[in-house]
């Protein structure tokens, strides 16, 4: 199978073909979302949240980031794999983004990073990308900056950010961004921002005028007990399923029913 590139990704926006794209945070998973056809896999620092426990995705570290990316660059073959750059490790100092971006690269066999923020970061990320690094910008909801903001509510509302938001944008595309985040904003923001840009926009709950689309994969399948935000569309209660799977082999092995006779040696 052909991988999928940042030309081929640039050919969709240009063709009007939406881009699908899922975290993955481990082998298993990957080799399911790479079979299935996925665009695009994320190894979303969100696996602080999902994997690790954490309340947010500040913790993780540059090391767990590139374990749970070597399964996943492993599990895909055809998708292009992103890695977050995870908080501590790129913010006010391009030298020591670019060291983390190489160590990514080089460690796990990833095909490009991401990393939050505007015209803040546009050193860094300048310098990641002369290195020869793909990089995927993420605006919006940064759940990175969660102390400054202190609610995970929709951003750029108000028409100062939604200025700012917009001028992030342009300069993450004119710093050499391939593709840009936008989280948890305002539909008709995102739909402004997806047509002033030549490059791909991919949304989380950022409604259906961006180029691609993006979800946890542990949320779209229902595997995040109790955390249902309006944008998302949960294509199934797999806390549910392993429940039940659970409990039944519970009851089984209780019961001496496990194993029978054709399950033994
Ligand atoms: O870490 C993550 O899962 C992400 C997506 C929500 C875009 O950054
Ligand atoms: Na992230």
């Amino acid at each position: 199978v052909k991988r999928i590139t940042t030309h081929i990704l640039q050919e969709m926006k240009q063709s009007g073909e939406k881009i699908s794209m899922l975290t993955a945070y481990d082998y298993s998973m990957a080799t399911v979302l790479d079979d299935a056809g996925l665009d695009v896999l994320l190894v979303g620092d969100s696996a602080s949240n999902v994997m690790a426990g954490h309340e947010t995705t500040l913790p993780i570290t540059l090391d767990q980031m590139i374990y749970h990316a070597q399964g996943v660059v492993r599990g895909a073959t055809r998708a292009f794999v992103v890695v977050d750059l995870p908080f501590g490790s790129y913010q006010g100092n391009s030298k020591e983004a670019l060291s983390s971006a190489i160590r990514i690269m080089k460690e796990s066999g990833a095909h490009g990073v991401k990393l939050e923020g505007g015209t803040e970061i546009v050193d860094s990320i300048e310098r990641i990308i002369t290195a020869g690094i793909p990089v995927m910008g993420h605006l919006g909801l940064t759940p990175q900056s969660i102390y400054k903001f202190g609610t995970y509510t929709v951003r750029a509302k108000d028409e100062a950010e939604a200025e700012k938001l917009k001028t992030d944008a342009m300069a993450l595309q004119d710093a050499g961004c391939f593709a840009v985040v936008l989280e948890k904003i305002p539909a008709v923001l995102a739909k402004g921002v997806a047509e002033s840009l030549h490059i791909p926009v991919i949304g989380i709950g950022a409604g259906p005028h961006c180029d691609g689309q993006v979800l946890v994969v542990n949320d779209m399948i229902g595997l995040t007990k109790g955390f249902k935000p309006r944008f998302l569309r949960q294509y199934l209660n797999l806390y549910e399923e392993i429940l039940g799977a659970a409990q039944a082999y519970i009851k089984d092995v209780k019961a001496n029913d496990f194993p029978n006779e054709k399950e033994q040696y």
